[in-house]
């Protein structure tokens, strides 16, 4: 298959520019693109044909759900049993990277949900991805637009290098803003349950639902007794080729001594890499560190996070170390990530 690559131009009306990712994605095709979080692959989510190409594209696990993407919250109720914990929710972070689970209504189809009785529902604020909705009068299912186990797209090159011949259309759309995919919660009968941080905090939550329940598979390895309940948290995902082990700790000389553990690692392999905060990488001394950022930039962290993974598999490094900053807000978010990356190798010092 040949995949058409198309650059979207925010400063010029988008109507024109989508129209032709909007007729492909009218008649069962897929088209990846742009949201504020990462990319996505799209597919009409009323049509189980083409929702089905998106699980042999991706390499996707059949019973791992998509998310709708709707461009308003007066659409839900076409595909969901509203209530008034969503509208809490949709009135204060969307469009926005936040998906919110809800009892389907039969117009979804099963492919599209893994037969669960729920559906996914988010809003992205990206304007290429509202209008590409808008222009389709359909919700567009899509997950994120990588290889199953890879890290998620933050970029439309990122895209290519998974998607190329398998998809029809890529919209280049820039960089991603936030570069963690949405936060995913599940209201209950007070307040609501985190399945998978982002970029909308246990903090910004509380603030708007008052309890937020943590899945605790969000910190710590899935069990047969701790199962996570957004099923696509227990797959192994946004791995680099080279086995990463994450380094955690606390107190103010924590960077001192990750950065004295890993030198001695890089003093007997100097094909190392490292992943960590400016403040960490002054202190260590090998060939291959990739940096997040300003220590007290965690949103920065997040932006640059999958980038940096995936930059690994062009080095010539065999073997990574990234250093933890903690868990606090928007760092929760990039600590999951980091710990799935790292396949929950997590050395404490
Ligand atoms: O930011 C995002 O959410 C991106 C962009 C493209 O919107 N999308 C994304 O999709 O990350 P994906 O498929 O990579 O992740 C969706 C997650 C999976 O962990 C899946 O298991 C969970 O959402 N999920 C989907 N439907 C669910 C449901 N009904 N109940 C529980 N979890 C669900
Ligand atoms: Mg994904």
């Amino acid at each position: 298959m040949k995949t058409e690559f198309i650059k979207a131009d925010i400063s010029k009306p988008l109507d024109d520019q989508l129209t032709p990712a909007a007729e492909i994605l009218k008649r069962g095709g897929l088209v990846a693109f742009p949201t504020e979080t990462v990319y996505g692959l799209g597919a009409c989510a009323l049509d189980s044909d083409a929702a089905k190409k998106i699980y042999a594209a991706k390499g996707r696990p059949s019973d791992n759900p998509l998310i709708i993407h709707i461009s308003r919250p007066e659409d839900a109720e076409k595909y969901c049993f509203t209530n008034e914990t969503f509208y809490k929710l949709s009135s204060a972070f969307m469009p926005g990277p936040i998906t919110v689970i809800m009892p389907k209504k039969p117009i979804i189809p099963d492919a599209v949900t893994g037969g669960l009785d729920t559906v996914a529902v988010r809003i992205p604020s990206d304007k290429v991805a509202n209008k590409l909705i808008e222009l389709c009068g359909f919700p567009i299912a899509a997950p994120s637009a990588n290889i199953s186990g890879k890290p998620s797209p933050t970029d439309a090159d990122a895209v290519m290098q998974d998607m190329n011949g398998r998809i029809d259309m890529v919209i280049d759309g820039g960089e991603c803003n936030i570069g963690v995919e949405s936060t995913i919660v599940k209201p209950m009968s007070d307040g609501v349950k985190l399945l998978r941080p982002g970029g909308i905090t246990v903090g910004m939550l509380e603030a708007v639902v008052g309890k937020v329940e943590i899945d605790p598979v969000i910190t710590e390895k899935p069990t047969d007794d701790r199962k996570p309940e957004a099923p696509g948290m227990k797959y192994r995902h946004y791995a680099p080729i080279a086995k990463m082990t994450l380094i955690c700790g606390d107190g103010k000389d924590f960077f001192e001594r990750a950065a004295e553990f890993i030198n001695k690692k890089i003093s007997e392999n100097e094909n190392t890499g490292v992943l960590c905060t400016d403040e960490a990488a002054a202190k260590i001394k090998g060939k291959y560190v990739v940096s997040l950022g300003a220590v007290d930039d965690p949103a920065m962290h997040a932006h640059r996070l999958f980038k940096a993974l995936r930059n690994f598999d062009d080095m010539p490094v065999d073997r990574i170390y990234a250093i933890s900053d903690g868990k606090d807000e928007v760092e929760l978010a990039v600590y999951n990530r980091m710990i799935k990356a790292a396949g929950y190798d997590i050395i404490s010092i």
